[in-house]
């Protein structure tokens, strides 16, 4: 079976006309581009975390986990290397936005404050410095662009795209989901600064959490023991990747194919910290 889509990092099935399989691979990306090296694990490390949290958050929406067992997917997932990094998942009309989640200011937010710009139509109240917790975590939709950047907007752009009552209800589910599970990894050491969710439909039109949620790939997330207000926090699971890159430039260029073996053994082991940390 070949994949229908080859994401950065995963590989989509579709396995029929209601369902579809997500593979996470050891693929990362860093500044861009997709590591010529694999990191041994992360795959599963992505998929266990995203499932634990689907599993923590049933409560607040549902989602879009069918299994996780492969022995329960068809045949051809039951080979060696699908195990632990394979889920299979309700196939949805997916919403055409990410909401992504921000309880503090960093990134392309901390860039329009400081500019004195409106970020997401919103006007950032307050005197912040760089990574502080923002007085309450707020709602950054974007356009999903099938080409080209993703783009930044508002409450009401989306509520004009998909009705006002649904994205009520993302946005309250959105905050809670980010709140909850913010709180839990915060008392594991680690804040989560920022997330993205994505939502679809289901065949009776209700609302349903899909894609894989609060992973370091889908968020970022920070080493409390690290976190200074004022300075950049760098990213838990990237920092060593990006900072080996960007000491070693030659010729102004990163050297991608140069990535030391230690580098790569750390990064794999921080992977695996970081799911034990939260998982336990
Ligand atoms: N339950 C689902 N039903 C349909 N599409 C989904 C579902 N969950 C995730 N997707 C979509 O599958 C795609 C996964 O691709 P992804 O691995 O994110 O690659 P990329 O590198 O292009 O972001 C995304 O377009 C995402 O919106
Ligand atoms: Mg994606």
């Amino acid at each position: 079976m070949e994949p229908r889509y080859r994401g950065k990092v995963r590989d989509i099935y579709d396995v029929s006309e209601s369902s579809m399989v997500i593979v996470t691979t050891d693929r990362m990306s860093a500044y861009d581009v997709i590591l010529p090296v694999l990191i041994n694990g992360k795959g599963i490390v992505l998929n266990k975390l995203s499932n634990f949290w689907f599993k923590r958050t049933e409560s607040i929406v549902k989602n879009h986990v069918i299994t996780d067992d492969v022995m329960q997917m068809p045949q051809f997932f039951r080979q060696d290397g699908f195990k632990g990094r394979t889920v299979m998942v309700k196939k949805l009309k997916m919403l055409p936005f990410e909401f992504i989640v921000r309880g503090y200011i960093f990134g392309n937010m901390w860039n329009a404050y400081k500019a004195g710009e409106p970020f997401c139509g919103l006007k950032i109240e307050g005197d912040y410095k760089m990574a502080q917790k923002l007085a309450a975590p707020i709602l950054t939709p974007s356009t999903k662009a099938e080409t080209g950047h993703d783009e930044y907007v508002s409450l009401d752009y989306v509520k004009n795209a998909i009705g006002a009552e649904l994205t009520d209800k993302i946005k309250e589910v959105s905050l809670r989901l980010y709140k909850e599970c913010g709180e839990y990894a915060l008392s594991k050491g680690i804040i989560i600064a920022d997330t993205k969710f994505e939502f679809g439909l289901d065949e009776s039109g209700e609302l349903v959490l899909a894609d894989e949620i609060l992973t370091p790939d889908s968020s970022r997330f920070w080493n409390l023991a690290e976190y200074r207000v004022g300075s950049s926090p760098k990213s838990y699971d990237k920092q060593l990747i990006r900072d080996w890159l960007a000491d070693n430039k030659k010729n102004g260029e990163y050297q991608f194919d140069r990535i030391p073996p230690e580098v790569v053994k750390r990064t794999e082991e921080i992977y695996r910290e970081c799911l034990e940390r939260i998982t336990g």
